[in-house]
């Protein structure tokens, strides 16, 4: 942790946080000599920057940081790796940073993988004052560096056995209860989708499924598709489409990060965390184009081409999950290529059958800057899905509308009645920003805890 929990800042730098319009209302109060040193090296407050101020002993004696916004989720993330190494504190001069968003954007610029590459140098310590907003700030980046970790780490090291363990540390930690359907056990469990895709890898497919709660609280649901790694199966990828498939477990780490928010934060629901955690492999019981599998539902599934396997294990862990017929269900998977195309690597899409609760995340993922976009569940596509010899495809009939395809085939496996969201997103920075170094990144996490919280909390 780099920020430490202090009521006194003795020995801690201050720094000065301003944007440009408070730096161009603060500079005539300043000093000559510091007005003198802020223009030769250019600080004007511009975001993500920031000017050392020397002492007259030559000692570092204040900084002065450009912000976009104080209350920013990424408002200091440009410092933690930059400054000097050493305590710092906020300073009562210039804006004031809330200190929920101070902790959160203070560890989000602290993190950085460092499981294989030591870190060249100590990220820069921040002194807040300890207290309910502190301690939600380091919850959400605890959380989020967290899941970071979780997809950064590669499949060798993060197969369907590791995501489990991390799920039961997890668990473990925050008072939950951990399960695991493990290898053929998945067939006399009824869970046939999930072991059909997972079962020609070496490592064992497997339904992961952490609990947590109070009896009287309504039942929450996160499904999060756990494909450590995604080779395509039988219709192999090519090697660009291949190079970061560590990454399709991003749906499961970013359930693991947003159940480790609700759990720390004591929000008041009952969990059901299901990872579907498999392993889209190749050898000579893979599973192949044109086969049809009989899913826990009981729809038939034919295997359009398998490196649409994602859907066809979020299959049963969503049956699984209606079963126990909870307030909400929401899935999170790096489900398809479409969506990226539509939207790009920043924007999730979102699905909901509820134009309004569509409407109502989007107004909410702006005003936290953790966006997500609405994309709709066009029903008359469904006949693009169906099935001449089972009862749906896991591939649309041309390749249009890949990620709304994918949208309705999961739909098959929701209730009408069930409420539900569908989150197709990235879990990948494809470019550095501030607190956001390029690999995994857990997105839409923060949105969805405020709008549970909304939604539960009262
Ligand atoms: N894991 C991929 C989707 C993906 C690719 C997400 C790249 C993020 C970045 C998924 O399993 C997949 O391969 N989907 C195919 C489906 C197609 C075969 C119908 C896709 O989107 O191309
Ligand atoms: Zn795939
Ligand atoms: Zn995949």
């Amino acid at each position: 942790m780099h920020v430490h929990l202090k009521k006194s800042v003795a020995h801690a730098t201050p720094i000065v946080v301003l944007d440009r319009a408070s730096f161009q209302a603060l500079a005539p109060k300043m000093p000559k000599a510091t007005r003198n040193w802020l223009a030769t090296v250019g600080f004007v407050g511009a975001p993500d920057t920031y000017a050392l101020l020397p002492g007259d002993d030559g000692k570092l004696k204040k900084v002065f940081a450009g912000v976009h916004s104080a209350q920013h989720p990424f408002a200091l993330s440009a410092l933690p790796q930059a400054l000097p190494v050493g305590k710092y504190h906020l300073s009562d001069e210039g804006l004031s940073v809330p200190t929920e968003q101070a902790a959160l954007s203070w560890e989000l610029g602290s993190y950085l993988f460092d499981l294989y590459k030591p870190r060249k140098r100590e990220a820069a310590t921040l002194v807040l004052p300890p207290g309910l907003n502190t301690e939600r700030g380091l919850a959400l980046a605890t959380a989020i560096n967290a899941t970071r970790d979780l997809v950064n780490t590669p499949a060798e090291h993060m197969g369907p056995e590791e995501l489990a363990q991390a799920a039961e540390l997890v668990a473990k930690h925050h008072g939950g209860k951990f399960k695991q359907i493990v290898g053929d056990a998945l067939l006399k469990h009824n869970f046939p989708a999930i072991h059909a895709v997972g079962r020609a890898a070496s490592r064992a497919p497997r339904l992961i499924e952490l609990t947590w709660g109070k009896p009287g609280h309504p039942l929450l649901s996160l499904v999060g598709k756990g494909v450590c790694f995604d080779s395509g199966g039988l219709d192999i990828k090519g090697a660009d489409g291949m190079r970061q498939m560590k990454k399709d477990m991003g749906g499961a780490a970013n359930a693991l990060g947003l159940a480790t928010m609700i759990m720390t934060l004591k929000l008041p629901v009952r969990l059901q965390v299901l990872i579907p955690a498999v392993e889209n492999a190749i050898s000579g019981n893979a599973y192949r184009p044109g086969d049809v599998i009989k899913s826990r539902k009981g729809l038939h599934i034919e295997i359009g081409n398998t490196d649409a396997e994602g859907r066809v294990v979020l299959a049963d862990a969503l049956a699984y999950a209606a079963e126990h017929k909870p307030e909400l269900i929401i899935d999170l998977a790096t489900l398809t290529g479409a969506a990226r195309v539509a939207l790009g690597a920043q924007l999730p899409a979102l699905f909901t059958r509820f134009m309004d609760t569509g409407r109502e995340l989007v107004d909410l993922g702006l005003k936290q800057d953790d966006p997500l976009w609405h994309m709709p569940l066009w029903a008359p596509y469904q006949e693009g899905i169906a099935s001449s010899i089972g009862d749906i495809v896991n591939t649309g009939r041309n390749a249009l509308a890949g990620a709304i395809n994918a949208a309705l085939f999961l739909e098959h496996f929701v209730p009408q009645q069930q409420d539900w969201l569908h989150i197709d997103l990235f879990a990948w920075n494809d470019q550095a920003r501030p607190g956001r170094p390029v690999g995994g990144e857990a997105q839409t996490l923060r949105t969805l805890l405020v709008y549970l919280e909304e939604r539960f909390a009262n």
